[in-house]
């Protein structure tokens, strides 16, 4: 039934720094304030902010609600006259308590926090079922780019066999800039920490630990199934090297950090590393700080969403459709069923998954060491694609891309490689994505 008698919801905002502080001007903002009304449906009442230090400076606009800012968020989520709560602060904890508390009061939930979802969104969606209560989280992958949604209702009926995306923008900007300017890592990490696209510590983003946090959001509403953060595989960009990357673009790839979700027998793979993409597909012309989400699905096709993967007034607007759409179920008595959990699809050992792979070799420039290499890589049944040389003066630089191999075939190839007299070095090792764009 209807709540005919809600005029408006009341918001306790945890958190207002750079995705707090835009969401908390986009709710009062005067000029905005008649359009809010009408789609929410509803008054849509900021009525506390909590942070770490009140007196911080949050914004020059003379009517930002600075009066509503404390430093005390337990009793926000105490209070019985709020109706919701967006969780903007960050971190497991005390993130984790507060939206834990929230629900049970019998509040709805909006947070944009990965790393908590990632790790307890199950039992804090279970916790929202139980109340009969939102927990909504559009804004924790991809920004502004509305994903969740797309997997929750839009692809609801689709039988989705593959989920690929560019989900941090420090790494796409990182990569993109090796590339485009034949940087080192070392110097471009630099650069980007003196432009704000990275932190002061970088390895969340780096090492991909935030991607697979929303590599695991991804696959647990793309394949109905609750994802161990775990067990998903991770690596990150910090080892990769400008000169393969100009390989790459010299054999018509670009090399990105994926966040790969994918369908593989009865099981699914989680994982994320970087990929050499062929310049034709899609994700290739995802460049900068940009986000993007390609998705197969088997009666769908490729859809690809794209966008601003972070940011505080991006992020915001992910929240805002989140608020809006909470206020107006909020309203209606009613709320959004959380994601179904039914499948329990087993995760596939990535060492089982087949994959193309870029391999470059230094060795010594001698007669018959081409025959020695390709014989190491037959004895593991890894088949070699292409191979390019190039003289080093006494070394040469051997690169091969394969055809599809077991991962454990190729990390035996390697490993035999290295024992080799005259191999120096295996240098770089890439996996090749998207040449098939087909299921496996
Ligand atoms: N930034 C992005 O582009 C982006 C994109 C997508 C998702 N997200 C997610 O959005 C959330 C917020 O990110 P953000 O970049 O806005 O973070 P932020 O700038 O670091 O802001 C965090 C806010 O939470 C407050 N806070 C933190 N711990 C607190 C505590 N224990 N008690 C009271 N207040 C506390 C801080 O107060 P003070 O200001 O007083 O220190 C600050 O206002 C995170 O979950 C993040 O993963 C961010």
């Amino acid at each position: 039934m209807a709540n005919a008698e809600k005029t408006s919801i009341r918001i306790g905002l945890l958190g207002c720094g750079n995705v707090g502080a835009a969401l908390a001007s986009l709710l009062v903002d005067p000029s905005a304030h008649e359009t809010l009304v009408r789609r929410a449906g509803v008054e849509l009442e900021l009525v506390a902010i909590g942070v770490n230090d009140p007196n911080k400076v949050r914004s020059q606009e003379s009517w930002f609600p600075i009066h509503l800012l404390t430093d005390n968020v337990d009793a926000i989520v105490d209070r019985d006259d709020i109706d919701l709560v967006v969780e903007l602060m960050g971190g497991l904890e005390p993130a984790g308590t507060l939206i834990a508390k929230a629900l049970a009061s019998g509040k709805a939930v909006v947070s944009a926090n990965k790393a908590l979802l990632a790790q307890r969104g199950k039992d804090l969606e279970e916790l929202a079922q139980a109340q009969r209560r939102d927990l909504a989280y559009e804004a924790a992958v991809a920004g502004a780019i509305p994903v969740i949604r797309t997997l929750r209702e839009s692809l609801a009926g689709e039988a989705i066999y593959r989920v690929m995306g560019i989900v941090n923008g420090t790494t796409n900007f990182i990569l993109s800039k090796m590339t485009a300017e034949g940087l080192a890592y070392d110097e471009v990490i630099a650069e980007a920490q003196r432009l704000g696209y990275a932190e002061r510590d970088p390895s969340a983003d780096v090492e991909g630990y935030d991607a697979a946090a929303k590599a695991a959001i991804l696959a647990g509403l793309a394949f109905d199934t609750s994802i161990d953060l775990e067990a998903v595989h991770c690596e990150g960009i910090t080892k990769l090297r400008s000169v393969d990357l100009a390989y790459a673009a010299k054999m018509g790839y670009c090399v990105k950090l994926l966040a790969i979700a994918e369908r593989i027998g009865d099981g699914i793979s989680v994982r994320v590393h970087p990929a050499m993409v062929p310049l034709h597909h899609p994700l290739a012309s995802v460049d900068g700080a940009m986000n993007a989400v390609f998705i197969e699905g088997a009666a769908s096709g490729p859809i690809m969403l794209y966008g601003q993967g972070a940011g505080g007034l991006p992020t915001a607007s992910a929240v805002l459709g989140d608020v809006i759409d909470v206020a107006r179920n909020l309203v209606a008595s009613t709320y959004q069923q959380p994601p179904r959990r039914h499948a329990s699809l087993a995760m596939k050992a990535t060492t089982d998954l087949v994959s193309e792979f870029y391999l470059s070799i230094e060795v010594l420039d001698e007669p018959g060491v081409l025959a020695k290499v390709a014989d190491v890589f037959g004895t593991h049944g890894v088949s070699i694609r292409s191979m390019e040389q190039t003289g080093l003066g006494d070394e040469a630089r051997l690169v091969f891309v394969t055809h599809l191999a077991l991962e454990h075939a190729v990390a035996a190839t390697i490993a035999d490689l290295k024992n080799l007299r005259e191999v120096e070095a295996v240098g770089g090792i890439i996996r090749v994505v998207g040449n098939d764009q087909e299921a496996q």
